[in-house]
């Protein structure tokens, strides 16, 4: 199982406490051991040699005066002083003990006798370790006769060291404990952040798309909380844009059947009443002739739909050549010559327009979409004008006619696939609001823009603008 931060810091500062506080007071314990040691050699020896000197004037001869004036220095209780002669034999003692033993294997005696610095440290026959320290003992000669030895316990320095171990053992557990509370509250401060974050991200996975996780902590959480939040964010727009594609289609789909459903219900009806026979032959005829216009409806709204779809599902590259916009202009206008005449409606096609790249094909069918709307809209003859011109870096084909204009309201929404802006009187006409989509869609995968206006004279223009070719 992963560790938590808290266990991981937990851990880690307990180590790392204990660890120092237990090298740090070994460390000054030894110190402090060996000072005191130090400390008590030092003064063992200049014991030894006042004893010496004593024992020098003394001359060596009289045992008991030297033992008596050894007493006479009133040493502490845990040391004592020796004297002996040439040949390690006691002579004197403070401490009346060893008077006439034989000392001469001592370490510190052996030594001094050699006229070394004598000292050692044994266990003694008390159990305790003690420190000896020996001095020489000169005749008038300068030769050695003896030597002066002196001793202590070393007891209260190694009681004195055990105490504080036992002490600072004690100190040590407690700042553990410390560590402990201040690691807690530690780690509670640096993963609060995180546990937020946490929560964020899980609730966000869950499915709750709106979580957000404040950023707060230090620099490197406050970071990857905004990191969180930059990626929630984009996968939240991500997310509305497929619901909205998707609404889009399932719009699409309806918008398709209903405009299926009323030629088929228009035909089916027709095609019933003429199979139930009984029908005069006007009727039939008149019948029969609805029957061919609404075949004629679905199939072109078929076409619509899939040149919608070549266009917008951007399948397949568009056969790019120049273009002259005058040409397509002209080109388009030639094909509503008759039905403009029945109207007894004027095409009129003026200007000139820089080359613009693209397909000739769908752009001569951009403007007759818009002179078929236009066309639709004007029943008591007048004009409809096709102006070219360049406008910067644009060439524009504007299309005017002399029609009612379009609702404010209705501006926005007539390039939508089958937006009529007046659905019952367009349908009858024919319309399946599908014009405007198209000529939107292949200007759009031209680079240009189209925009729409209510002239002031009455009427409407369209403009196209097409990125010009330069040269
Ligand atoms: N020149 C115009 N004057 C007034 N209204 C217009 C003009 N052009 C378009 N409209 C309005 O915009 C709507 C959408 O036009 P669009 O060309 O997309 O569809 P449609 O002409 O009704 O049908 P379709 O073009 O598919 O046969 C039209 O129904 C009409 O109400
Ligand atoms: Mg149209």
């Amino acid at each position: 199982m992963p560790t938590s931060i808290r266990t991981r810091l937990l851990v880690s500062l307990l180590i790392v406490a204990v660890l120092s506080a237990g090298v740090l007071s070994w460390y000054f314990l030894s110190e402090l051991e060996s000072y005191g040691l130090r400390k008590l050699e030092e003064r063992l020896g200049s014991e030894a040699k006042l004893a010496a000197v004593l024992a020098e004037t003394n001359g060596m001869r009289d045992s008991d005066a030297l033992s008596e004036a050894l007493s006479g220095l009133e040493l502490p209780g845990n040391s004592w002083l020796r004297i002996v002669d040439g040949n390690g034999i006691v002579i004197a003692d403070s401490a009346g003990r060893a008077l006439g033993q034989d000392f001469s294997g001592r370490e510190e005696i052996a030594e001094a006798l050699r006229d070394e610095y004598g000292a050692d440290s044994r266990i003694t026959g008390t159990g305790r370790l003690a420190l000896f320290v020996a001095a020489p003992i000169r005749g008038a000669d300068g030769r050695i006769i003896g030597a002066a030895s002196s001793a202590a316990n070393t007891f209260s320095i190694m009681t004195l060291v055990s105490d504080y171990r036992i002490r600072l053992t004690g100190l040590v557990l407690l700042f553990a404990a410390f560590t402990l509370i201040v690691a807690e509250l530690l780690a509670r401060w640096l993963s609060s952040p995180l546990r937020r974050l946490e929560a964020g991200a899980v609730a966000f996975a869950g499915g709750d798309h709106s979580a957000r996780v404040r950023p707060s902590g230090s620099r490197e959480t406050r970071s990857v909380a905004q990191a969180f939040n930059q990626m929630a964010d984009e996968v939240q727009r991500a997310l509305d844009e497929l619901k909205a594609e998707e609404r889009r289609k399932s719009q699409f789909v309806s918008d398709v059947s209903h405009e299926l459903r009323s030629p088929l219900t228009a035909i089916r009806g027709m095609a019933e009443t003429l199979a139930d026979g009984d029908v005069p032959p006007a009727d039939a005829q008149r019948f029969l002739g609805t029957i061919v216009r609404e075949a004629d409806r679905l199939a072109r709204l078929a076409d619509d739909l899939l040149t919608l779809q070549r266009i917008d599902g951007a399948t397949g590259e568009l056969p790019i050549r120049r273009v002259d916009p005058l040409e397509v202009s002209q080109r388009a206008a030639g094909a509503m010559e008759h039905l403009a005449e029945g109207r007894g409606v004027e095409l009129r096609v003026t200007g000139t327009a820089p080359a613009v790249l693209g397909d000739p094909d769908r752009l001569q069918q951009v403007v007759a979409n818009l002179l078929d709307n236009a066309l639709r809209v004007m029943n008591q003859g007048g004009t409809i004008t096709v102006a070219l011109a360049h406008e910067g870096d644009w060439a524009t084909i504007s299309i005017m006619d002399e029609g009612p204009g379009i609702a404010e309201e209705d501006l926005a929404r007539i390039f939508d696939r089958f937006y009529r802006a007046e659905p019952s009187r367009e349908r009858a006409k024919g319309g399946a609001g599908l014009g405007l989509a198209i000529v939107r869609a292949i200007i759009e995968r031209h680079a240009g823009r189209i925009e729409v206006a209510n002239r002031p004279e009455g009427g409407t223009v369209f403009t196209v603008y097409l990125p010009a070719l330069r040269g």
